[in-house]
Order: structure tokens, then sequence, then C-alpha cells
């Protein structure tokens, strides 16, 4: 791909980095970003220019009917000072099917890796050095087309922006509460659940707020058909240790493929947990919380990598798991996984990828 430049007038003084692992998360944003344009004919004219306002039409279709989709990843710097993603061709291929469930344009594997790889080069200077910190990439593409009728966008927009990040935890694990929502659903069957697309999250802004108006940090998200079973934790998938084995809720369409999530499943047998992916009620949950057989619950995902549960409200009560503290199978596949992700630990699945 034949990347054109346009240089920065004047470099940002200085990277937010006094300090690194106190930076507020997608707040701050690196000098570049990259974009490509489609306008029926493939992909075009892919660019790294400075970051700067988008230009839309009042009428572009992102505005209106949604066609949105998005990643998240991070970058990260190891010791040698090398520059580290994690599973990055999952995104790709994560994005794609996005891109289809929205009718959008594929991009493709090798042309969105290389997009990000130059971006990331030139900006190496904004991926923090201490480990709990990275740059976070945020890889986007909106349907543009200056239209109101109800169709897929003749146009689209992909860009990449990239924003320095400090750790989700900032004191090491602090268990999260989880509020039960009976009311609201994520996602229902032949939705668009498993994409990674913004209405799904602007759906889900209501409940969160309810459940951070009475206390809790989650929405805990049960299945639109019968209000049952567990299905996510707010933009996390879900673990649970039951009976000795690591249970999570199967992918049925309504959950997102998340890559944590995949890798957690990966290196469970090494870990030595069995893992089994099924549907699991929520009173399942409750009652193994009382009886003593769940021993502990985690979310998992990009942004916190993994964060442990200790409270759940469900039925007018809170239900206390493993007595509010972060247990050990959620520190064993943290500490396993952000030491890969670092480069501190042997890479033994091949996931990780040198962007130089
Ligand atoms: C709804 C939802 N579920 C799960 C995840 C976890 O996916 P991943 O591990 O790929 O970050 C995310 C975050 O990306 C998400 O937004």
């Amino acid at each position: 791909m034949n990347i054109s430049r346009e240089a920065i007038a004047k470099e940002k003084l200085k990277p937010l980095f006094d300090d690194p692992l106190n930076l507020p998360f997608g707040r701050n944003f690196t000098d570049y970003m990259f974009t490509m344009d489609h306008s029926g004919s493939g992909w075009q004219n892919p660019c790294i220019k400075p970051l700067q306002p988008l230009v839309l039409q009042p009428s572009a279709n992102v505005f209106h009917y949604s066609q949105e989709v998005f990643e998240g990843q991070k970058a990260y710097k190891s010791k040698k000072n090398e520059i580290l993603l994690f599973r990055p061709r999952e995104n790709a291929r994560r994005l794609n099917r996005s891109l289809q469930r929205l009718c959008m344009p594929e991009i493709p594997e090798d042309m969105f890796l290389e997009a990000e790889c130059e971006l990331l080069k030139l900006e190496e200077r904004w991926v923090p050095s201490q480990k709990g910190a990275s740059l976070y990439i945020r890889p986007t593409v909106i349907g543009t087309e200056a239209a109101l009728g109800i169709k897929a966008s003749s146009e689209y927009l992909f860009f990449i922006i990239l924003s320095p990040v400090g750790p989700y935890f900032k004191e090491g694990f602090n268990p999260v509460s989880l509020w039960v929502s009976d009311t609201y659903s994520r996602a229902g069957n032949g939705g668009t659940g498993e994409a990674k697309t913004g209405g799904n999250y602007a759906g889900s802004l209501l409940a969160t707020l309810e459940a951070t108006q009475k206390g809790y940090s989650q929405v805990l998200w049960l299945d639109a058909g019968e209000h049952r079973f567990v299905e996510e934790v707010g933009a996390m998938n879900i673990f649970f240790v039951l009976d000795g084995n690591l249970v999570t809720p199967a992918l049925g369409g309504t959950i997102l493929h998340g890559i944590t999530r995949k890798s957690v499943l990966e290196l469970a047998p090494e870990l030595g947990i069995p893992v089994v992916e099924r549907r699991i009620a929520i009173e399942e949950v409750i009652d193994g919380i009382h009886d003593g057989k769940l021993t502990e619950i985690f979310g998992a995902g990009t942004a916190a990598v993994i964060s442990p549960v200790g409270k759940i409200a469900f039925g007018g009560r809170d239900h206390i798991v493993n007595a509010n503290r972060t247990g050990p199978w959620a520190e064993k596949f943290f500490a396993t996984l952000t030491g890969i992700q670092y480069g501190d630990s042997a890479d033994k699945h091949g996931w990780v990828y040198r962007v130089k």
C-alpha cells in the first residue's frame, strides 16, 4: 500500500507522560491519524496526516443510520524497547465480521495491519514504557454518503486514532460490583450483538447509568429472550470458576467474540483449569455463590485485561463473591496475559506481533 504522508506543522510539545500510570482512558490523542476512503471501487487514498476534525455533511449515513464499526487494541512497549501488538489479526478478522454484518466493505487484513504498523512506527514516542500503561488503538469505519434514504452508504471512511492510556487498575485489582438489569438487554437473537458497532454501546448507556446511580460499577447483561442467561459484563466477556471448572457463556450471536476471552480459554488448560462454554442461568450463579460451588467471577477484555467481580445485585439484594476479594484465577490470568503482552514471558502461542 502506498501511504501518502502529510507532516505536522508542530509536534505536540510533550507527550503527556509525567505520570503515565494515571493517564485517563481515551482523552489524550497523538499527533497523527491514518485515513483511507472507499467510494464503490475499493479502498483508496491511504494517508497518514495530522490528527484533525472530520468534515462530513449533516446528512451523512453515520449520523442517521449508524453504519459504524470499530476495534479496540493496545500497543505495548517491551523492556527491549520493541512495540508489541497482541493478536492483531484477530482484530482485523473481527472488524471484517462487524463490517459484513453492517453491510459495509471489508478491509484486507494485510492492509489493516500495515496501516496500524506505519502509524505506530511514526508515533513511537507516544507508547508509554511503564508496565500497565499502553497506547490504545481505535480503528473505526463510518458510512459517509450524504443521503437520507435508508440504505447502505456508497461511501466510507476508515480512520485510526491513538491514545496513550494508563492501567485500568490503579491500585492493583479492585473487585467491581455488578447490577443485573431486569428491564434492559444489550442484544437480541438475530441482532448485532456480536458486531462491534456503536449502536450496541448507545443502547447500553441507560442501564449503565441506572447501575451507577444505584452504586454499582457495571451491568451484568442477561439474554433478551428469557432474561435469565448470563451474557456479558459491561464491555467485557465473563468467566465463572464453578465446581473447579472455568465456565463462560457460549457464543451464540449476541455476545462479542472477545480476543481476551479466546486467549483465556486457550491458556486455561495449560494453567490447569478445564473450560466449559455453555449457557449459565443467573439462578445457578447466585446459588453457586451461596453453596460455595462458585468461587470466583471475573470479566475479560482489552481495556482491563481481567476484572474481578466482588458483588452482584440480583433479586433485591447483594450477593458477595469470594469475600469481595480478587481470586487466584483472576490473578493468574492477569499475570499470564500481561506477561505475554509486554514481552516479559515466552510467547508460546505466537500471539505477539512486533511492530518494530
Ligand atoms: C461488549 C464487549 N464484550 C467484550 C469485549 C472484550 O473483547 P476484547 O477481549 O477483544 O477486548 C469488549 C471489548 O472490546 C466489548 O466491547
